[in-house]
Parts: C-alpha cells; structure tokens; sequence
C-alpha cells in the first residue's frame, strides 16, 4: 500500500524528521518559512495529512476549495486557535494537538517570566549591558517578592496545574483559580488552591494573575482594560496562552501609567510583530514565544504526532482528537 503522503509545514528537531520519513512519503519546508495562506490551501488537495504549527494561519477562505485530500491536520503544539474548526469539519478534516509533553515547559516558562518582571530581571540585564551599571546599592532595581504572595492562575487545565504546582510546593504562594468548569475539588487540594468562580473577582485578590486558557474567539480579550482595571496598582500580568486573550492595547496602556505593577509575554496578538508601544515598556518583560522550546519537549511533541498519525492511518482513533 502506498504510503501517506505528509506535508510538514515547518523544520521539526531532526530525529523526529527522520522517524517521519521512515513511515510517510514525507515533505518538509525546509525553507522554514511560515507557508502562505495559498501554498496550504494548495496542500490540502495535494496531501493526506498536513502538520501545521502556530504559525500557520489557518481560516476558513483557506478551506475554500472543492475537494481536500487532506484527511487530518495533525498540530505541532496543544493550542489549534489558528485552525478554523468548523470549516476543516466540513471537509471531514480530523484535527489532533499535542497535550501533557508540553505542559511542565510551557508552566517553567511562566515561572520564568514571573520572576523575571517581579525581581526585574530583564531591566537589570539590559542595564548592565549597557554598561550603565555603577554597583550595588541598597536602592537599586528594587522588585517585588514572589514567595508566599498570591498568584491567581486563569484556566486550569495541563499547564495551569503544572504552573499551581511549581508556585504552591516551590514558592509557597496562595494559589486562586478561575476555571470555566468547577474544578474537583481533590485537584484544588493538591495545591491547597481556591477557585473563584468569577474572573472579576479573582483579579483584586492577586499579586500575580497567570494565564493558561486556550486562545481562540470565545477568549479573545479576556483581559481587556476594564479587566486590567480590576487589577491591584502592583499586580503583575503573565501570559504563556495565546496572544489574543490580552487586549495588547490596553495592556501598553496600563503598563505605560503605572496602573499595574507590570507584565511578562511569551504571546502576542500579531507575533512576530510587536508594537512600539510594548516595546517601549520597561515594566515588561517579552520572551519570543519560548514555552515549549526545548529539547525533550519540542522530540516529544514531534512524537506525539507520530502517534496520532498512525493511529489514523491504521484506522484506530487517534489519542488527541480534539475536532
Ligand atoms: C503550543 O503548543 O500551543 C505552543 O504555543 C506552540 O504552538
């Protein structure tokens, strides 16, 4: 039987390449230029599965075409707000993502950037290599203590656990959560956690607001500047989720009058562009969209999909469907 043919749409770590190719008549970009909104229309008749990443925008006009060949769009990453669902449904387009091999990473990132705007990391590196450094002070680049303070996580699934986890046994902070769906309450107990059952209240109590829901319309703007508003005048924004949960706008806005304490990226609403208005913030701190970016987790990832494409080939169901 001939073998499936595969289109990868960006460079993936090698090992995982070269176990692809073993099974799937395998195309890679090696260009690992993001594809055009025409190349991957034009990929959806000419492959059985495509493997898009994020930065593959994938609305409905790009499912306009008469007839897919595509049977499955197999995700490099959990999150898929760049895939329209219901039109890749109307093709009968199964979608897969790539869930848990990510979540301890992606939660160590918003570890990462929590500490880095509260202890003002990133403004103290870019002051010593400036070379405007004149020595310790007890006045100097003073922060905020994360230890013991309260961190409100937004979605709590995967990764907003891995994240309680990390701040509640690591750092002693209290721990709040909003969550869509009520949280069991054994899961709560495991980080002593809270949930508050309205995001409006949940954003006064904390020092800390963390996100990790998914992106996608019905999120879009989730923090806007009413809600940044909420905010203590110190409390400190996170977002490892998607760029568009985050009015970009009102956040600049807030951050450029003090309204809050400051806030740390890996997420953007147009990445990889960045507005001046971000890029002027000092109380911010922006890392290039890194969550999931290392080793173990980026094989794990290519991995993972290997699974679901065989099992859907083999006419099993695969294991992370999730349209
Ligand atoms: C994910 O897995 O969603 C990462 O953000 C990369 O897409």
């Amino acid at each position: 039987m001939a073998k499936p043919k595969v289109l990868v749409t960006r460079r993936w770590p090698v090992a995982v390449e070269e176990k692809m190719a073993e099974v799937f008549d395998l195309t890679i970009n090696r260009d690992d230029r993001p594809l055009a909104q025409s190349d991957l229309t034009a990929a959806l008749a000419d492959y059985d599965a495509v493997l898009p990443t994020v930065t593959d925008r994938l609305p409905a006009p790009v499912f306009d075409l008469p007839r897919a060949r595509t049977k499955i769009l197999a995700n490099y990453g959990v999150g898929f707000s760049h895939i329209d669902t219901e039109a890749a449904r109307a093709h009968g387009i199964a979608i897969t993502n790539t869930p848990d091999v990510l979540s301890e990473c992606t939660a160590d990132i918003a570890m990462t950037l929590m500490l880095m705007v509260a202890r003002r990391a990133g403004e103290g590196e870019r002051e010593l290599r400036a070379g405007q450094w004149t020595g310790w002070r007890p006045t100097h680049l003073i922060g905020t203590k994360v230890s013991g303070a309260t961190l409100g996580i937004v979605g709590f699934g995967r990764i907003g656990q891995a994240m309680a986890q990390r701040a509640r046994h690591g750092f002693g902070m209290r721990v709040l959560v909003y969550n869509r769906s009520p949280v069991a309450p054994e899961i709560l107990a495991r980080y002593d956690a809270e949930q508050v059952p309205v995001l409006d209240e949940l954003l006064p109590q904390c020092d800390f607001v963390s996100l990790h829901c998914p992106g996608g319309a019905e999120n879009r703007h989730l923090i806007n500047a009413r809600r940044l508003d909420l905010m203590k005048p110190t409390g400190f924004l996170i977002n490892t989720a998607r760029g568009e949960v985050v009015d970009e706008h009102a956040l600049a806005k807030a951050l450029w009058f003090d309204t809050i304490g400051g806030a740390a990226l890996d997420v953007f609403e147009r990445e990889p562009q960045i507005s001046d208005e971000l890029m002027g913030a000092d109380n911010l701190v922006m890392l290039p969209h890194l969550g999931s970016a290392t080793r173990e987790t980026r094989e794990a990832m290519g991995l993972r999909v290997l699974d679901n494409l065989t099992d859907f080939f083999a006419g099993r169901p695969p294991r992370d469907r999730v349209a």
